[in-house]
């Protein structure tokens, strides 16, 4: 298969959803196209590799009192390695179409060699299972699954877990034409073979919605799926303030998912189901709600919107139906959602009350919702289905007591995320050595634990990433007291506004340029009269002199970008005199230990709070620990929840005061290693 691969892709927080991708080939042929380099303009999936998701997904078939000669149609639709799931909702009184139904199912898998599943939704024992193992939510009054083809959705997705398959896919029994769904079901294979994430979702947009009245005529995408894809938008647009129309399959009732998300979205009674399974995404891992699952959140969820080369065309139940019955819960699960703003909300009751869906002045109804599938103890609900689940197979008895598997549960969601911002210079490095030896058995330690070492120090960046290098530390990185944050490109799923990219770096810009800093210190000379040499005025040999520094060292020390190293000389007098001209011409400073830094604007505690936020984005609960040695490094304490300052080498402490500092009594790397050696187990 060959599907275009070009188009826009939107990020909205750790969701990741595709514009629309046109299918250009049902079949590529078996000749593989290099292309010479740069994206190819086309995406091409073997059919080894269609094949092989296939047998990997089930496709649950809802079905409600359908012609047979419509369903069987169906059936031979869809490939030969997929596992076929009908959940029916149909009539069983004077005519009993339901076993009609397992009667044409049985002969299809006999003359066709292969197995099924087929349910009825009113089926008690279910019923009684799913009471049994934490899932009433989906019961009616009666004490049997409601009605509605979202709750037949639902059993769907529990037997193809039962079943041990790790995609579902969803294909409506009323199509008419059986090389569409063939299509359809490629589509979703298609999509879970270049979908990386295991949270995926392939979502169909039917090229054209014919109707069949008299004869056949193709009519442009119909007006619910129009309308509620323009609301949705609207509220996307809203909460992000960027303009977009990345949605378009709003109502796809033909889409598939991997079983991981699909157990972890809440689903709408009615029509408004489809809607509201990308409403559960955006509102969990779009940066809308907190971030509860960090597996989803570090690893994304990705939607792929696909368009079809068969046109769509089933079964009509006329514009008026549409209307009424489907325009108005798929628009109620974007209202209720915390994703729409007072705008959207307000569009929207106007909207349905045009259309004649509520009164003036009447509120928009809510739509039941009921919980993630997780909730359900699937131990417990294969216990007490054990004797009937044979009954359900087709032939009779064969997969479920064959293959099914124990499922095993996600993990809980993890203890909070701990992260580490830690000042090098008199700290992680030794004040007079630059050693940062006594560091390494816990600083190896923290990184198999996979807690990130943000360095956050007065050193360049070409300093701080040769001692990344070095120690292989890959996370952010704080620059030159809180000039500017680098951030490594694929660090944090959840977008953010960032001033310019450097090599594989977004940086964040809280300091003056260098060349803003020069000019302002050049009319601090000459104000002053003062030499106020900074380690621009000098050479490499002479940095590396005053500083005790390699020449390599040195040389990358002089490299500033947001700020200036100040050798201020003489008695405190002097150097006061000198501190005053810098203010003068609107600079600030700090004291390094040595030296001083000149800058403006810069600011380690902004720094260390904006990357705890990034951090929360992306994994919800965070806690942050901080260390330093001296005076600059007090903002950068103040921000974090656990502070820690090591000795200087004088021996003393620096003159740091906040109510939860833990003061370690040995220098430098020794402190170091001993105040996080408990973080590290
Ligand atoms: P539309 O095609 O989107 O207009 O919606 P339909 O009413 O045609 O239903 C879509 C699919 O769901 C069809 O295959 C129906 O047979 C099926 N369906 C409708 N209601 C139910 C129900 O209550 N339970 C089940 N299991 N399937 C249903
Ligand atoms: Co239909």
């Amino acid at each position: 298969m060959r599907i275009e691969n070009t188009g826009t892709t939107e990020h909205i927080g750790s969701v990741k959803i595709s514009g629309t991708r046109r299918m250009l080939e049902l079949d590529s042929g078996s000749v593989t196209t290099t292309t010479a380099r740069g994206k190819p303009e086309t995406e091409k999936v073997s059919l080894e590799a269609i094949r092989n998701i296939e047998q990997r997904l089930a496709i649950v078939l809802p079905c409600k009192n359908e012609d047979l000669k419509v369903f069987e149609g169906v059936l031979s639709g869809i490939p030969h390695d997929c596992l076929m799931i009908v959940i029916s909702n149909s009539s069983r009184e004077s005519i009993d179409s339901f076993k009609r139904e397992q009667e044409v199912l049985s002969r299809f898998c006999h003359d066709t060699q292969r197995e099924a599943l087929i349910l009825h939704q009113k089926d008690s024992f279910i019923a009684r299972a799913l009471e049994d193992s934490g899932y009433p939510e989906i019961l009616d009054d009666k004490g049997l699954v409601r009605n509605g083809k979202s709750e037949g959705m639902i059993l769907g997705i529990i037997m193809a877990i039962l079943s041990g398959r790790e995609y579902v896919g969803f294909i409506d029994t009323d199509n008419y034409i059986p090389g569409a769904v063939l299509e359809y079901v490629k589509h979703y294979a298609l999509g879970f073979n270049i979908l990386p994430s295991p949270y995926s979702m392939v979502r169909i947009q039917w090229r054209y919605k014919p109707k069949v009245s008299g004869e056949i005529y193709f009519k442009r995408w119909g007006r619910v799926s129009e309308i509620t894809n323009r609301y949705f938008n609207h509220a996307i647009s809203e909460r992000s303030n960027f303009e977009t129309d990345i949605i378009r399959t709003a109502n796809a009732g033909e889409h598939a998912m991997s079983l991981d998300l699909a157990l972890r979205l809440h689903y709408a009674t009615g029509y408004g189901v489809e809607t509201q399974e990308l409403i559960s995404i955006l509102e969990q891992y779009g940066g809308i709600l907190p971030v509860t699952d960090r597996d989803v959140a570090e690893k994304g969820v990705e939607i792929l919107q696909t368009e079809t080369i068969n046109p769509h065309l089933h079964k009509e139940k006329g514009e008026e139906h549409l209307l009424k019955e489907m325009l108005l819960p798929s628009l109620s699960v974007i209202y209720h959602s915390p994703l729409a703003g007072e705008t959207t909300r307000q569009l929207i009751t106007r909207e349905l009350t045009e259309q004649g869906c509520i009164n003036e002045g009447e509120l928009v109804p809510e739509t039941p919702l009921m919980p993630p599938p997780m909730k359900l103890d699937m131990e417990k609900f294969k216990g007490s289905l054990e004797e009937r689940l044979p009954l359900y197979s087709v032939p009779s008895g064969v997969i479920l007591t064959s293959k099914a598997p124990g499922f095993t549960p996600p993990p809980r969601p993890e203890a909070p995320v701990r992260v580490l911002f830690t000042d090098l210079d008199g700290t992680l490095l030794h004040p007079v050595t630059y050693s940062y030896v006594a560091c390494l058995d816990t600083l190896r330690s923290l990184q198999e634990k996979g807690i990130p070492v943000v360095f956050c120090s007065a050193k360049t960046r070409s300093e701080q990433m040769a001692y990344r290098e070095e120690l292989g530390v890959k996370d952010p990185f704080i620059v030159e007291n809180g000039g500017a944050i680098y951030i490594p490109r694929d660090y944090f799923r959840f977008p953010f506004a960032y001033d310019f990219e450097y090599e594989d770096y977004l940086v964040i810009e809280l300091g003056l340029r260098f060349k803003e800093i020069s000019l302002r210190l050049e009319k601090a000379r000459q104000e002053s009269g003062l030499p106020l040499t900074g380690f621009a005025d000098m050479s490499i040999e002479e940095v590396a002199l005053k500083t005790g520094l390699s020449l390599k060292s040195a040389e990358m020390a002089k490299q500033r970008e947001f700020s200036e190293t100040l050798v201020l000389e003489g008695d405190r007098q002097q150097v006061q005199q000198a501190l005053n001209a810098l203010k003068n011409a609107g600079l600030d400073y700090v004291f390094g230990g040595r030296f001083y830094e000149a800058m403006a604007g810069n600011d380690k505690g902004k720094a260390v709070k904006i990357l705890t936020e990034l951090y929360k984005l992306n994994y919800g609960e965070v806690v942050t620990t901080g260390i330093g040695d001296s005076e600059n490094d007090q903002p950068m304490l103040a921000e974090v929840d656990e502070p820690y300052l090591v000795l200087k080498a004088d021996k003393h402490w620096a003159g740091i005061k906040l109510p939860r500092l833990k003061k370690i009594k040995a220098v430098g790397p020794e402190g170091w290693s001993r105040a996080l050696k408990d973080l590290a187990v």
